[in-house]
């Protein structure tokens, strides 16, 4: 029969269990530094963009929040649901762009590990693998938006959490979050292991990048990575 031998991917983290199915990504460096960095108070309404199979959100949900999990790819929402109920926890999974399935509500957090690699002209494709990755021709084009939105889907007070990879640029991360009315901070930094797609894109990221964090010549083994947060006031 079809499909009966091709395995089942489980990950295991932090007293859950989820399953990974086929198209949607399996968690990476990037998703623990992210989750481990995640903090809600019970009762809080928190939305994660870009939910995948639901790491984030579960864990969160563990916490005690009431959380809404987006994502564009419909596997990864159908992930998002099933992880859930593994967990015993509930997340409302909504499929949709970027604010599209939360529009007109508010939240007090609302985090994402967004696609973020700088994608040359040409590059980008439509399956689920570069719905992960691929973050536009600078790394910035769903944070951009994710930022810009933020505002009017925060409670007075409430924050905005995302990663980066330090060549996105943690200053010009703090000029756009300010430019749209947030006060920015690290939440967290970290270096890993430099990611296997930045190679085939090294001569890309290092035209784009702002703030001139990867050498000019060689290849780099790490890449500096931060969580960073932007604050509505109160
Ligand atoms: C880097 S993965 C992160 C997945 C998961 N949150 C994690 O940390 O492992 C980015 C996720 O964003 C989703 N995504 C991409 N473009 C999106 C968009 N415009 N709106 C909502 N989600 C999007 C992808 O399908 C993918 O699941």
């Amino acid at each position: 029969m079809a499909g009966s031998d091709e395995g089942l991917l489980l990950f295991a983290w932090r007293g859950c269990v989820f399953r990974v199915p086929d198209g949607v990504q399996p968690p990476k460096g990037g998703s623990l530094f992210f989750c481990r960095h995640l903090a809600a108070r019970p009762g809080e309404r928190v939305l994660e963009l870009g939910a995948g199979l639901g790491l984030g959100a579960v864990l969160l949900a563990r916490q005690g929040a009431a959380v809404v999990a987006t994502d564009v790819v419909p596997a990864a929402v159908e992930a998002v649901r099933l992880n859930a109920l593994l967990n015993g926890v509930t997340v409302d999974a909504r499929l949709g762009d970027c604010y599209a399935p939360v529009a007109g509500e508010r939240f007090d957090l609302v985090c994402t590990n967004p696609p973020q690699m700088p994608t040359p002209p040409g590059r980008g494709r439509d399956d689920a693998a570069a719905a992960a990755d691929n973050g536009g021709a600078d790394g910035w084009a769903l944070l951009d938006r994710v930022i810009a939105g933020a505002r009017g889907h925060l409670r007075p007070g409430g924050r905005l959490v995302f990663t980066i990879f330090a060549f996105l640029g943690r200053e010009t991360a703090y000029a756009r979050l300010e430019a749209a009315g947030l006060v920015p901070s690290i939440v967290a930094r970290e270096t890993q292991p430099f990611p296997r797609i930045g190679y085939e894109r090294l001569e890309h990221i290092r035209a784009v990048e702002p703030e001139a964090t990867v050498p000019a010549t060689g290849v780099p083994a790490t890449v500096e990575r931060f969580v960073v947060q932007g604050a509505l006031p109160a």
